[in-house]
């Protein structure tokens, strides 16, 4: 595929951001749930307020994957006191990964995970860590085919 950027998002793209994280988790999840428990769902995680918030915090990054300037995949990393769970001042969490559907298994993902792995080296963070879903079968696979539990111990070391 032709050449995908990675690129930092920033807050005069909040509505691509919103737009992008709506129509990732709906094309994930909405087979997984009634469309009333999608919408709130949405209409919470994803609010123009919070998403707002969570760009200028200091201690998280979103990136988007582009192509030919369209956005189709993005992350977000959390730092500190950000991390959803473990809030180990020498770890960060990948907080989310997602791709367009129509671009799954290009390497888009690969890239995104690159750029987290990166941001973790030049912060010297110990280790990377993650939460997903147990019945999220294709995003395991993926995690576990990018090794992240083998990069836990290389950091470490
Ligand atoms: C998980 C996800 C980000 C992977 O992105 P992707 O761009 O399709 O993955 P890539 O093309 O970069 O794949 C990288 C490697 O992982 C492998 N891989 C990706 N998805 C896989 C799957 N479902 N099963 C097995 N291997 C998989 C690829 O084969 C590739 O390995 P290779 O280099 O040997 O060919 C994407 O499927 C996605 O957005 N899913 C929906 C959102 C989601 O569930 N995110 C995680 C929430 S925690």
């Amino acid at each position: 595929m032709e050449s995908i950027e990675i690129r930092k998002v920033t807050i005069v793209e909040l509505e691509e951001l919103q737009k992008i994280s709506k129509l990732t988790f709906t094309e994930t999840f909405s087979s997984d749930n009634t469309e009333e428990n999608m919408n709130l769902y949405l209409d919470k995680t994803f609010s123009i307020e919070k998403l707002k918030t969570e760009l200028a915090d200091k201690n998280a990054a979103f990136y988007f994957a582009l192509l030919d300037n369209k956005v189709i995949g993005y992350l977000k990393v959390n730092f500190e006191s950000s991390q959803t769970e473990i809030k180990d001042e020498n770890s960060i969490e990948i907080e989310r990964i997602y791709v367009l559907k129509e671009f799954h298994g290009k390497k888009v993902g690969q890239l995104l995970y690159n750029k987290a792995i990166e941001i973790a080296k030049q912060k010297m963070a110990n280790y990377v860590w993650l939460g997903v879903w147990e019945m999220n079968y294709k995003a395991i696979r993926f995690y576990q085919k990018m090794d992240l539990w083998r990069l836990i111990n290389i950091f470490s070391s």
